[in-house]
């Protein structure tokens, strides 16, 4: 096995009422814990990697080549889908260059028309070589601790209906979600404008930001046409507890707690647990 496409999975999922969980990785250690999680599960999984995390990773090329060398000596049976996400126009270029078999063009932040045009000279590329695309319309909020200026605007029915008609094979709403942690006052994810988008747009619809949302309410959006439900947060807030955790009971100095292998045991096993239970919550066995 290596690395796919959407095409399989999505056409697995159309017509039942599940979603393919995406996460986001952001090491080594977080695709082969995602990975192993997966295996454990016996479910598809899409890892997400961002520009940001990419880069942080060593490139595209790495990347792809890590995930690939995961599938085969973890030896994964189930489909893995290397994603790229919230790419711009040249981030999906380089990203397909690299062997990415999917990405997300997220146009959210140029004006409606930009994000028209690009998603659709990403789409022309992409068909030729049988990669799937996601795109984004309206804007998905920022947490608190990020810029307010970005605010979230919610998907506009005609503008998803324009957008799905590029020839997207997935499309992004913006619902009410944000990325990063909810604050306390958030108002939820708004149900009525999902169920109108999930009635008139025929491909599948993604939430973004997912990390802090109650479960009855994921499941409820699931219903309601959602097929790719992507975390980050939530993982990344067990990953740093465990490791926290680690740190305030032990002294790194003393058994040889310095050892990454010993340090980052709680922490990646953090991704692992956190990863099974959320495929085991909204997933389902092939
Ligand atoms: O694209 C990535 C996701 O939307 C992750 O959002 O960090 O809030 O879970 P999250
Ligand atoms: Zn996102």
């Amino acid at each position: 096995m290596e690395i796919q496409n959407l095409n399989q999975t999505l056409k697995k999922i159309k017509e039942e009422n599940y979603a393919i969980l995406h996460i986001n990785i952001n090491n080594l250690e977080w695709a082969k814990f995602v990975l192993l999680a997966t295996k454990e599960a016996n479910l598809d999984i899409i890892l997400g990697a961002s520009p940001s995390a990419i880069k942080y990773m060593g490139g595209y090329k790495t990347v792809v080549n890590l995930v690939n060398g995961l599938i085969q000596d973890l030896e994964i049976k189930t489909n893995v889908i290397l994603h790229l996400d919230h790419g711009n126009y040249n981030d999906c270029i380089n990203a397909i260059n690299a062997g990415f078999k999917s990405i997300m063009y997220d146009g959210s932040k140029e004006d409606f028309e930009t994000n028209i045009l690009n998603t659709k000279k990403i789409v022309n590329i992409a068909k030729k070589m049988d990669i799937t695309v996601e795109a984004e319309v309206g804007r998905i909020g920022l947490d608190i601790s990020k810029n307010k200026s970005l605010d979230i605007q919610k998907t506009n029915i005609e503008d998803a209906k324009k957008l799905a008609n590029t020839g997207i094979d997935l499309l992004a709403v913006a619902i009410g979600n944000i990325h990063g942690q909810y604050e306390s006052n958030w108002k939820g994810l708004d149900f009525e404008l999902l169920d109108k988008l999930n009635q008139e747009i025929k491909i599948p619809l993604v939430l973004h930001g997912a990390s802090g949302i109650k479960e009855d309410d994921i499941k409820k959006a699931i219903k309601l046409g959602i097929k790719k439900i992507n975390f980050n947060t939530e993982l990344q807030i067990a990953n740093a507890k465990a490791l926290n955790d680690f740190l305030k009971n032990n002294n790194f100095l003393e058994n040889k707690n310095y050892n990454p292998r010993i340090l980052y045991a709680n922490s990646n096993q953090a991704i692992y647990k956190c990863t099974l239970d959320l495929l085991n919550k909204y997933g389902k066995k092939n």
